[in-house]
């Protein structure tokens, strides 16, 4: 999911030690299946997580999917504070959301779709289950922005972007903005 701002922070140049990946784009096919689930939990694993972070931070992003990477497999992290409070950082691996309610209609951005905003309706509340990436159990319960961002994320990992969520008539619009952009190489 990408920051509610859209003038982005300026972030100074630092090296950092993990890799960057190249985010990929709507409509990569990537991001149309659903990945597979983590048997491994391996240093390479944790390694990859913080990856993952900086890859995110470095795009703007308080959520990210693996297979916005090009990485199918189930794993995601958010951080709905970006970098400002370090227990909202969280790591998703294999999660599955255990239980929903209420409704909040918000607007949503993702990474993969740069510039796209729309409102999307969503559970005002959930309750997911997980693993860490040392493949212990946990759950984590999140309202309005961090339950929006982990429905938005765990989509991701089923090969669903928001705009699947919208109406017809929303996503074809979108759908043709999009191929317009594409035609003028701005996509
Ligand atoms: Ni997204």
């Amino acid at each position: 999911m990408s920051a509610k701002t859209t003038n982005p922070k300026t972030t100074t140049a630092t090296v950092t030690p993990h890799k960057i990946h190249e985010v990929v784009k709507y409509p990569d096919p990537v991001l149309a299946k659903p990945s597979e689930k983590v048997t491994e939990f391996t240093p390479e694993l944790a390694e990859f997580v913080e990856e993952m972070f900086e890859t995110m931070y470095a795009a703007q992003g308080i959520g990210l999917a693996a297979p916005q990477i090009a990485v199918s497999k189930q794993i995601t992290v958010i951080d709905v504070s970006f970098k400002e409070r370090p227990e909202d950082k969280i790591v998703l691996i294999n999660p599955e959301i255990i239980d929903r309610t209420g409704k909040q209609i918000e607007e949503e951005g993702c990474l993969s779709l740069p510039d796209i905003r729309e409102k999307v309706a969503r559970a005002s509340w959930v309750k997911v289950r997980a693993q860490n990436v040392k493949g212990e159990f946990f759950e984590v319960e999140g309202e309005e922005l961090l339950s929006r961002a982990l429905q938005h994320e765990i989509d991701h990992l089923h090969g669903i972007l928001f705009l699947d969520h919208l109406s017809l008539l929303k996503r074809d619009l979108v759908k043709r903005r999009i191929k317009k952009l594409q035609k003028n190489g701005e996509w």
